[in-house]
This record gives C-alpha cells, sequence and structure tokens, in this order.
C-alpha cells in the first residue's frame, strides 16, 4: 500500500473538462488493460488494436511493461511489493490518459488480482475493460521471445512469473482471448467487437 506522504495539498479543478476533451476528440476515454503471461502476446495484441482504433481516426496510447521499467518505473524490480507500486502507478497513468479522453492499452502482467481490481476501481468499472490473454505457459515458454523463460529455468532469473512466481488469472475478466488458438488480427477483433458492443467504440460505418 503507497503512503500518503504528500500533506497541504488542494485539488484544482481544470478550466476544459473531461467532456470537452471527449467532445473535441469525438471518443470516450477507457483503458483496455491486457494482464497475462510473458510471452502470451498481451504487447502485440495491445498493438494491433490501437492500429485498428488508429485506423478509425480514435487517440490511443500503449503502456507497455517493458518500456514503462525503462523510465518511470525504472526503480522497480519484480518482489510483490515492486509489482504492486509498478501496477500502482501505471493504474493512475491509465485513470491520467482517461482523463486526456485516450483510449489507453496497458500491457503488463500484472500477476496479482488486488492490484488489478485496484485499478479498475481508480478508473471505474463501466471505463475499464480486462482482457485475458490467456495462454498456456508451455506455448509462452516455446516462443520465449526475449530468452527469459530459459533464464529462469536456468536458475539466472529468480521470481519469474509463472516458474517462481505466481500469476493470478481474473475470475471475471471482459474478455478471454486466447493467443495459442487465435490469430493476432483474430484477437484484436474480439477486443474492438467488445468495445462496440458496449458502446466505448463506435461500430463502423
Ligand atoms: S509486472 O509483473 O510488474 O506486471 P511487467 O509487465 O511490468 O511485470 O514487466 C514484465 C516484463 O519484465 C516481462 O515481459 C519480462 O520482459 C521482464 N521481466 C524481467 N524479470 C522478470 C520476472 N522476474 N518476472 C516476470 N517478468 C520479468
Amino acid at each position: 500500500m503507497a503512503v500518503q506522504k504528500s500533506t497541504n495539498i488542494t485539488w484544482h479543478s481544470t478550466t476544459v473538462t473531461v467532456e470537452d476533451r471527449e467532445q473535441l476528440l469525438n471518443q470516450k476515454g477507457c483503458v483496455v488493460w491486457f494482464t497475462g503471461l510473458s510471452g502470451s502476446g498481451k504487447s502485440t495484441l495491445a498493438n494491433a488494436v490501437a492500429h485498428l482504433l488508429h485506423e478509425r481516426n480514435h487517440h490511443t496510447y500503449v503502456l507497455d511493461g517493458d518500456n514503462v521499467r525503462h523510465g518511470l518505473n525504472k526503480n522497480l524490480g519484480f518482489s510483490p511489493e515492486d509489482r504492486e507500486e509498478n501496477i500502482r502507478r501505471v493504474g493512475e497513468v491509465a485513470k491520467l490518459f482517461v482523463d486526456a479522453g485516450t483510449i489507453v492499452m496497458t500491457a503488463f502482467i500484472s500477476p496479482y488480482r488486488a492490484d488489478r481490481d485496484q485499478a479498475r476501481e481508480l478508473i471505474s468499472d463501466n471505463r475499464f475493460v480486462e482482457v485475458l490473454v490467456d495462454c498456456p505457459i508451455d506455448v509462452c515458454e516455446e516462443r520465449d521471445p526475449k530468452g527469459l523463460y530459459k533464464k529462469a529455468r536456468a536458475g539466472e532469473i529468480k521470481e519469474f512469473t509463472g516458474i517462481s512466481a505466481p500469476y493470478e488469472a481474473p475470475k471475471k475478466p471482459e474478455i478471454v482471448v486466447n493467443t495459442a488458438e487465435l490469430s493476432i488480427i483474430e484477437s484484436a477483433q474480439k477486443v474492438i467487437t467488445f468495445l462496440e458492443s458496449t458502446s466505448l467504440v463506435p461500430s463502423k460505418k
């Protein structure tokens, strides 16, 4: 739990509101939160969805675990506490993007259910779409795009998700995509269809 150290602070409302921004952009801000094992296809899928939405003139942004850990979260490792803080910050950043009117895709393992639920609470239920990128670990391990499973098996990486650290799958995600069975484009289309069905994104004319 993050400790509140900031004191004597006052909230300032902005002159231009979220509604103003959404009207200008002609879209609603929301978060599509991808969760799953390393190598399950979160980043690829997040980028595929962003691409399809961009082609439809929507403003999107992808927040990716590996990228965010190069900057904002470079001081965090992979202990349960650091992963919690990683996801807490990402939830707060995603909330700012939603306030800016952006459709934001987040691609983080986000292995703990409680941390993802906290992000959902922060952003509000109807603007938070949780996507379980469901892929059997042996398939992720076979893909091993970064060679990390090999290192984890050799004991060179400690606390590796799925090997020596837990992954808690969501119980009721809005969407489940099995990337071992579906192609990237089929998986991305499944996400888009859900966004359309909930009117977060207008249907294609
Ligand atoms: S999370 O668990 O805190 O949500 P995040 O998505 O930001 O993780 O980062 C995961 C990425 O960090 C992986 O895709 C992998 O490239 C790298 N990584 C390095 N060490 C580990 C580890 N011990 N467990 C999982 N991923 C790791």
